[in-house]
């Protein structure tokens, strides 16, 4: 490690950001899984971590029990994810593993993702571009294409946290009616951002777009299921860029098929990637895309240097930054 004093071995279960690769190389011993788009196999995995003090990891690769037990001499393991719910954090905390994530970097570019999401699933953008490839522009007409308004319409925002307040924050540049709800009422945050507090069943009945910005684990599991559809309007849009366990996809399909909501922008699905014959693929009221909330080159490459710094702090025996509540 740092010092003179032996380095410490890591995997790396993907290719990253250069520097954040560079920055790890500089002080640890690395072992890579080489490879852009294809997640480290299983069993390679398991292999990997049985020598390993640190485990830099994706969002994607299951940090379970298993993978735990199969690493006695793991101290650290750093995701470059905001979101954790991919590790068995208890089955971490009890073998004194720290866990590392990346919060803060994300914010504004996954809220920025959110908003383009609703504007392109208000306004039809995508299946207004496949129509010009598919020969459908065949003239200008009234209703062609015609989507619903964003500008002053209302925005029920479901979790204010970073990126919930982020999005409030590009809301109020459209004239929107933010409101929100959250397990813990913001008060500070109501005064600042001008936003108001409606418990969740009353922002469902009210609002025109729905977005989702809660943590994935048990609290948040299948939020917004059958019971939570029917309360929303025919014409609402609900946005999900959290985590596909939040939604209850077959109720959500049931919805978009019956009108009983008017359409859905989804970055995040409960299996990813999500299969092609997935039946919301099917439904032009839905916008998919493939969990890119804060893929922006600056956004990755600071994530890729955030898991890093923190990863070579523990290795070092010091104080992560950014310490994932439990262990
Ligand atoms: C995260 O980091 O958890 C995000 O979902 C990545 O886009």
């Amino acid at each position: 490690m740092t010092g003179g004093t032996e380095k410490k071995s890591i995997y790396i279960t993907r290719k990253i950001p250069q520097s954040g690769l560079s920055y790890l190389e500089d002080y640890c011993d690395c072992r890579l899984w080489d490879a852009e788009a294809e997640p480290v196999p299983r069993e390679v995995l398991l292999k990997e971590v049985a020598s390993v003090k640190g485990l830099y990891c994706m969002l994607s690769d299951r940090i379970d029990a298993e993978v735990i037990d199969a690493a006695p001499h793991l101290e650290v393991i750093s995701t470059m994810a905001v979101g954790y719910d991919h590790i068995d954090i208890a089955a971490a905390a009890r073998r004194g593993i720290t866990v590392t994530n990346t919060p803060g970097v994300l914010t504004e570019t996954t809220a920025d993702l959110a908003f383009a999401l609703m504007m392109a699933v208000s306004r039809r953008l995508i299946e207004a571009n496949r129509a010009i490839y598919q020969g459908g522009w065949k003239t200008w007409a009234p209703l062609f294409m015609a989507g619903r308004d964003i500008f002053g319409a209302s925005l029920g925002i479901i979790g204010l946290g970073r990126i919930g307040q982020a999005m409030a924050r590009r809301a109020r540049g459209f004239n929107m009616k933010v409101c929100y709800y959250s397990r813990t009422r913001r008060e500070e945050v109501e005064a600042a951002e001008g936003i108001v507090y409606l418990p969740l069943d009353e922002l469902l009945q009210y609002c025109d777009f729905i977005s989702l910005h809660v943590p994935a684990n048990e609290g948040t599991f299948q939020l917004i299921g059958i019971r939570e559809l029917n309360l929303m309007k025919p014409t609402a849009v609900l946005i999900n860029t959290a985590r596909g366990s939040v939604v209850d996809e077959e109720a959500l399909f049931a919805a978009l098929i019956s009108g009983q909501i008017h359409a859905a922008g989804l970055d995040v699905f409960a299996e990813e990637p999500i299969s092609l014959d997935h039946p919301l693929l099917a439904l032009p009221n839905v916008v998919a895309l493939p969990h890119i909330g804060s893929a922006s080159v600056e956004t990755r490459t600071k994530m890729a240097r955030i898991a890093a710094g923190d990863m070579v702090e523990v290795l070092a025996g010091r104080p992560p930054r950014f310490p994932v509540p439990g262990t």
